[in-house]
This record gives structure tokens, sequence and C-alpha cells, in this order.
């Protein structure tokens, strides 16, 4: 079911795009680039928010587990923010951190098969524990859908998702995160990690690949 676009409003919509000569990008990526969608500072911004939000909803230890390799800039800037941030009995949050490599795409499409490099011991590990998964982009949501039906087999305490990104595309399948950072246009997006065949990860702004990147970069 294609998610109904009220299901966006309380997150913080991309009212424009910004221009590449207002802001400083790599030479290397001068071309690859259509236009600056989110800008680095406005990005650290809203994790700031997020870290405190999602601080306040634990009372106790939560493993952050942060899902490779798109969410790793998401995942170190969303965990310094929470280790200063308070929960709602005034108190800081205990964390674990851990990683899982998830991989589904190729040049801009889902492969529909999604590899999880998480063994069978390390998941059972996982039992009575809290969960919090820190991923870059929910697209149309087939990843996180299968990694959430792998995981529901462990017995976990609780599982949530923190997304930077929510892409509104028709293809979604309705899966919505439990906290997104902001809602993305139906564009290939890149940079702050986010990748089109692993390269763009070494951008600070999230921005709308151009056709000239995704020629040059295609697999
Ligand atoms: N950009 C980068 N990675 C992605 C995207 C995207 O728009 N959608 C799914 N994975
Ligand atoms: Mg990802």
């Amino acid at each position: 079911m294609p998610m109904n676009p009220d299901q966006w409003i309380d997150v913080v919509e991309d009212r424009f795009k910004y221009r590449l000569d207002h802001f400083v990008i790599p030479e290397h990526y001068s071309e690859d680039v259509e236009s600056i969608l989110i800008p680095h500072g406005l990005i650290m911004d809203r994790i700031a928010k997020l870290a405190q939000l999602i601080a306040s909803e634990y009372d106790e230890r939560v493993v952050v587990c942060c899902v490779l390799k798109g969410g790793h800039q998401f995942f170190s800037d969303l965990i310094r923010y929470m280790k200063k941030a308070l929960n709602k009995q005034g108190k800081t949050v205990p964390m674990t951190l851990d990683f899982i490599r998830v991989k589904s795409y190729e040049n801009d499409r889902s492969t529909g098969t999604v590899h999880i490099s998480m063994s069978d011991k390390e998941l059972r590990d996982l039992k009575g524990k809290n969960l919090l998964l820190v991923e870059d982009i929910i697209d149309t949501g087939n990843t996180m859908k299968r990694l959430l039906e792998t995981l529901a087999q462990y017995e976990l305490k609780s599982i949530k998702v923190a997304s930077l990104l929510l892409k509104k595309t028709p293809l979604s399948c309705g899966y919505v995160p439990d906290y997104v950072g902001f809602a993305v246009p139906d564009l290939f997006v890149v940079g702050y990690c986010l990748d089109y065949n692993d390269i763009f990860r070494d951008l600070d702004h999230i921005c709308a690949i151009s056709d000239t990147g995704k020629t040059k970069y295609a697999m």
C-alpha cells in the first residue's frame, strides 16, 4: 500500500533546492550533482533534535545498530548527540554500539535480494534487548521490511528504526520508521554517506545526483 502523504506531515519537508554555487562542493563532484537538497548544517541541526527525542524515550540500555554502509555518518553524529541527551528521568541513556551490513542496491535500483551480515549467533545475542536500527534512507521500504522480518524471530524486547531520510515514492511498500529526519522527493539522493555505487559518500550535503553523475559512475 503506498503511503498516504498525510503521514509525512510531521517530518521536516524539503521546500526548495539550493544552488550548487552557493555552497562548497568538492571539485571532483561539480558536474555530478544537480542541486543541494539538504545542506550539511541543516542535517546536523535536525539530528541534534532527533537525538533528544530518541533519548527521551529510553529508560534503560539500548543497542544502537548502524546499518552499513550508508547509515555510518548519521549513526556517528546521532550517537554523539545522544550521549549528551537526557531521558524523561533526567538521566543519560546507556548505549551499546553495533553494526550490520545490509546491501540491496545496484546503480539506482533495488536488486530485490537483501544480504544481511549478522551471523545467527549474533542475532540470538539480541534476545531481550532494546534495538535501535539507524538507517540512512527508507526508499521503497522493502530492505527494512525484510530486515525487520528476520529480526522478529529473535525475541528482542523492542525494535525501533531511525532513518535520516524517508523518500516520498509511489513505490513505497507502506513501511514508516519510528523516527525520520527529513522527507525527500522521489529523486536519487547522494552525500552524507549516501552513495551511488559507493561514490559520493565523501560529500557533506545531501544532493540530487545529475544524469552526468549517473552515467559516469554506473556499474
Ligand atoms: N540514494 C542512495 N541510496 C539509496 C537511495 C537513494 O536515493 N534509495 C535507496 N538507497
Ligand atoms: Mg541504507
